[in-house]
């Protein structure tokens, strides 16, 4: 009934819900009902382009509405608590999406809320995100168990926690390459070290791109970092994800990247518009996944 974060799930269901992303995107199976009658509030105390919108088409595609509630909409911003928040909306409303800051506050949401609740992405977490990265390496027929994916940059982001128990639990290899300081934190690295795959944290740009068949980056500066930009960009410079990274990698390398991209900072323009860069699949995959999540948590919900 919750998507908060990859570790609650099994491997066996997230595979399922990235094969049925891909039957959707190819209109192999139908969710145009799916959602029939539901109405999911859209909860966002950060900004979104990809998330919002995704969701937004997503729903109304499988028959469902949505209402939008930014930060400044609602009394949260004036400090009304989640918990109360949850109760109220819940009376309302038949599901939710949240982004939010942290991952308690999602925790907390979805305990009071007892219906289903998505996360849209915590300081701690971007799920959602990773499935579509999935999908989009599933897609270019790299299998699972034979992917050695290079995450460059921030490795204490809530992207590469993301991936980097995505990847584990599916049976592949992950290489983080980045600087002590940024490295993922420890309860991460332990879930990782006792799934199926494999996690190595390096700063050493050899190993971790030697073979690497996808190179993905993240911002250096994630939403609410913003006091920490410098010292950031200054110890992640050597891990940009650039030609020279590239041309370290497997030849065939895809190139992803979840956006919003800063060019020039952790990725370079030529990289970003590289042969090799699946970008763009990845953000319109957002769709397909995401309605294959929700039609997954409301047909057990129902
Ligand atoms: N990738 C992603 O989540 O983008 P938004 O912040 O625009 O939603
Ligand atoms: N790590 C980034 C991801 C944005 C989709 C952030 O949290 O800002």
């Amino acid at each position: 009934m919750y998507f908060l974060s990859l570790q609650n799930h099994s491997s066996e269901f997230v595979m399922s819900l990235v094969y049925n992303a891909a039957k959707i995107k190819q209109k192999e199976f139908d969710v145009s009902q799916s959602l029939n009658g539901k109405l999911l509030a859209l909860i966002f105390e950060k900004p979104s382009t990809r998330t919002r919108v995704s969701f937004e088409v997503g729903i109304k595609q499988m028959g469902g509405s949505t209402i939008v509630l930014n930060r400044n909409d609602i009394q949260l911003s004036r400090g009304e608590s989640v918990a109360d928040t949850a109760k109220v909306l819940a009376r309302y409303c038949d599901g939710f999406i949240m982004r939010t800051f942290s991952h308690d506050n999602l925790s907390t949401f979805a305990n009071e809320a007892k219906k289903p609740v998505i996360n849209a992405l915590t300081d701690q977490f971007h799920p959602c995100q990773a499935l579509a990265d999935f999908l989009t390496i599933f897609e270019n027929g790299i299998a699972f168990n034979e992917l050695k994916l290079c995450y460059l940059g921030d490795g204490s982001s809530n992207m590469c926690n993301s991936l980097i128990l995505a990847a584990t639990m599916l049976g592949a290899e992950i290489r983080v390459a980045t600087t002590k300081a940024y490295a993922p934190n420890e309860k991460v690295q332990k879930m990782a070290n006792e799934a199926k795959g494999r996690l190595i944290v390096t700063d050493n740009l050899e190993e971790a791109l030697t073979d690497a068949n996808v190179l993905y980056t993240d911002v250096w500066v994630s939403m609410g970092q913003e006091e920490e930009k410098q010292a950031r960009m200054n110890a992640l410079k050597p891990f940009q994800l650039n030609k020279n990274a590239i041309s370290m990698a497997s030849k065939d390398a895809i190139v992803l990247h979840c956006l919003p991209a800063y060019k020039g900072f952790e990725i370079s323009e030529e990289a970003f518009e590289s042969v090799n860069s699946r970008i763009f699949d990845q953000a319109e995959n957002r769709l397909y996944v995401q309605q294959s999540l929700m039609h997954s948590l409301f047909s057990q919900y129902n």
